[in-house]
């Protein structure tokens, strides 16, 4: 039910999503920064919840050999890739298809919070790394969207994790790399311009979407009255290389 509505969501925003995504175009560039500090060419990749590409372009910095790509319902980007290597989809749920083996990079920026079982995908994501590989993930942290809360509405997606809490959840064997919490708070006019960001990024059906028309406009009636909102992302990152 939960993976239904998680697909029904983002292909309904898909179109949608860049253009509001500005914290997650940020967290891709700094995701992308901490793999080329470790690593400057990848022969075999694999990306989850890739969307419409934020961080596969970055990616094809990498002097790269062949890219997996996988999304739940996300159409491939539309990119140029580097080289000789070549793009292949893995479509549908991370959790349920087969990974390729013997990967030199896995990454995953932003995707994290929205698995059932994050601890089960990242046993699956390290036993499909070579020795050495790289698993580079951004999720966000449980304090995110702390602003949900004083407005009564649920906290958003069914898995955050700090930093700290990815690394925990890292089986054996994976020497942490960078472990880093962030901060990005967004500032909108008004509660209206708020909720529509929230929307076009795939997130209002999960918070708003389930309030009714009248205690919406309540609720957004309210939040202007104490003057412009705010909504903070709490990003979290870890690079992690299997031993
Ligand atoms: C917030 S978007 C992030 C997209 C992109 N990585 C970025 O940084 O902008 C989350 C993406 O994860 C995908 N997704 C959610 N659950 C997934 C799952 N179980 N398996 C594969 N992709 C999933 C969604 O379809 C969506 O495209």
């Amino acid at each position: 039910m939960m993976m239904a509505r998680i697909a029904a969501e983002f292909s309904r925003h898909h179109h949608s999503y860049e253009g509001a995504a500005l914290a997650q175009a940020r967290i891709a560039v700094g995701l992308a920064e901490g793999i080329f500090s470790h690593i400057s060419t990848a022969r075999r990749v694999l990306e989850l919840g890739h969307g419409t590409g934020l961080l596969t372009r970055q990616l094809a910095r990498l002097n790269s050999g062949d890219i997996w790509l996988n999304d739940l319902v996300a159409p491939l980007p539309q990119l140029a890739w580097p080289g000789q290597g070549r793009v292949y989809p893995l479509p549908g749920d991370a959790a349920a298809c087969d990974f390729p083996r013997d990967l030199d990079l896995l990454a995953s920026a932003s995707m994290l919070q929205w698995i059932a079982d994050p601890r089960g995908l990242l046993a699956k994501a390290v036993r499909a790394l070579r020795p050495t590989g790289l698993l580079a993930l951004s999720g966000f942290g449980p304090d995110n969207f702390p602003e949900f809360s004083g407005w009564g509405l649920p906290r958003g997606a069914p898995s955050y994790l700090n930093a700290a809490g990815i690394c925990d959840a890292l089986p054996a064997g994976m020497e942490g790399l960078v472990l880093r919490d962030e901060t990005i708070t967004l500032q909108f006019e008004s509660a209206e311009d708020l909720f529509a960001h929230l929307r076009a990024s795939g997130v209002n059906g999960f918070a708003a979407g389930r309030l009714s028309p009248g205690r919406l406009r309540g609720l957004m009636r309210e939040i202007n009255a104490a003057g412009p909102p705010t909504l903070t992302y709490r990003p979290s990152y870890c690079i992690a290389r299997r031993s």
